[in-house]
């Protein structure tokens, strides 16, 4: 195996005195939990939040509780491209999964389907603001408030993001967040629940009383396991883990049989310095987002607002065959280009059967051509140069040029590693 410089897809930095916090959260009990959560509910503007042990473990309560305010609807409306874990969750709820295809451009809903889309079996809507693109909740609340659809926020990927004053994951019902790897906070694993619903609080606190703490058994894998990524997440090492097959890094599967637990007083611990990281990360992706925009293809990334705060920078290539060629020459150079999710919902193997004859076109198409970009604050000068030249080789000169302006009235962007 040879190891040479290799990015990461996404990179959420932890330095030593993080480790250290997390370290002293084995023996704070509930100490360092209640400041967390205390410092989120205000940071976000909600009244009720709660930490759990992953993303997909908060949707999942989160339905449980729709659920018990609803008992007579099933279905949970989601879009068909999005993460696999989102039907995972629904299918472990006892709930079932519903697709509405998406718009290429936005990878949100598509307006127009959507509202054909709602039964009277529709539980909830699950917007999902995928790479930080603000879904359009608003509209989605006003088509679902009449007809008594809850509208639950997937803001997995979107902590600390905004749509207009409203942080993301805050504005419908109520919205839930992953602090798993690569997401914009992390602490290996984890998962947050926001509401501002006195009902659905209530519905939510239900669910999770009874949930089991981790054993100290468990923490201890996971902190070692945190402390071996925050190490290996560096460029000159990343090759190592990237080439074990057996880790799955960065692959989405469907499975329903995924530990729910409360938050651990470690994982607390790895949390308490979220909002400085959160905050650092951002401001690095913003930069990093701006200088792709001068150097590729603008109009190819969707949901292209400068506002957005993107997580990894989506780019629809031009056809399938150029997004294998991409990957390919981009793997050997270790410049951290990846895809998203392998498929729509609808063609996962076991939940397939679901959808026979429906097609979901505009989902498809964003399987067959989307790549994602590197924006964390490993990413150098010149991997932006390469990454630019590799998705427009017939104007590299012209485009580097307009990044090195763009540059020299940027400062702070990371030229370094680990800046
Ligand atoms: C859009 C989306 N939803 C839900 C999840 C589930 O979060 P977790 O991995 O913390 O379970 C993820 C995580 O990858 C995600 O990207």
């Amino acid at each position: 195996m040879r190891i040479r410089r290799t990015l990461s897809p996404a990179a959420a930095a932890l330095c030593p005195a993080d480790l250290w916090k997390g370290f002293e959260g084995f023996f704070a009990g509930e100490r360092y939990l209640k400041k967390v959560e205390e410092e989120l509910r205000e940071y976000l503007g909600v009244r009720y939040a709660w930490f759990t042990s992953s993303g997909k473990a908060a949707l999942y309560i989160i339905l449980r509780a729709l659920r018990s305010l609803k008992a007579d609807r099933s279905e949970v409306l989601i879009p068909a491209y999005t993460c696999f874990s989102v039907p995972s969750a629904i299918v472990r709820a006892g709930l079932e999964v519903a697709l509405c295809d998406i718009d290429a451009a936005s990878l949100d809903f598509d307006s127009v389907l959507l509202p054909k889309s709602i039964t009277e079996k529709t539980l909830c809507v699950v917007p999902s603001h995928l790479f930080g693109i603000p879904s359009a909740v608003e509209s989605i609340m006003d088509i679902c408030r009449d007809r008594g659809v809850f509208v639950l926020e997937d803001a997995a990927q979107a902590m600390g993001a905004r749509r207009g004053a409203k942080m993301l994951g805050t504005i419908g019902d109520a919205g839930f967040y992953s602090l798993g790897r690569g997401k914009p906070v992390t602490c290996g694993s984890g998962g947050i629940i926001v509401t501002n619903s006195d009902a659905i609080a209530r519905a939510v606190d239900r669910e999770l009383s009874p949930l089991p703490l981790p054993g100290k058994a468990r923490q201890a894998r996971e902190y070692i396991k945190v402390a071996v990524m925050s190490l290996f997440i560096r460029p000159r090492l990343y090759s190592l883990p990237a080439a074990l097959p057996f880790l799955h890094l960065g692959r989405t599967v469907f499975d329903t049989r995924f530990p729910v637990m409360r938050f651990s007083s470690m994982q607390a611990g790895l949390c308490m310095t979220w909002r400085r990281r959160l905050e650092a990360a951002m401001s690095v992706r913003r930069r990093q987002a701006e200088m792709f925009r001068l150097a590729i293809d603008a109009v190819r990334i969707p949901g292209n607002t400068s506002s957005a705060t993107y997580l990894r920078l989506p780019y629809m290539t031009e056809s399938r065959e150029c997004r294998l060629r991409i990957f390919s020459s981009a793997k050997k150079k270790g410049l951290g280009i990846t895809g998203m999710y392998p498929s729509p919902i609808n063609e996962i193997p076991r939940i397939a059967h679901r959808f026979a004859g429906s097609a979901f076109p505009a989902a498809r198409l964003v399987a067959d051509r989307l790549i994602t970009l590197p924006l964390h604050q490993y990413v150098r000068d010149g991997d932006r140069d390469e990454i630019a030249r590799l998705l427009a080789p017939a104007r590299p000169g012209e485009t580097l040029s307009q990044i090195r302006r763009a540059e020299r009235t940027m400062p702070g962007i990371a030229g370094r590693e680990g800046a």
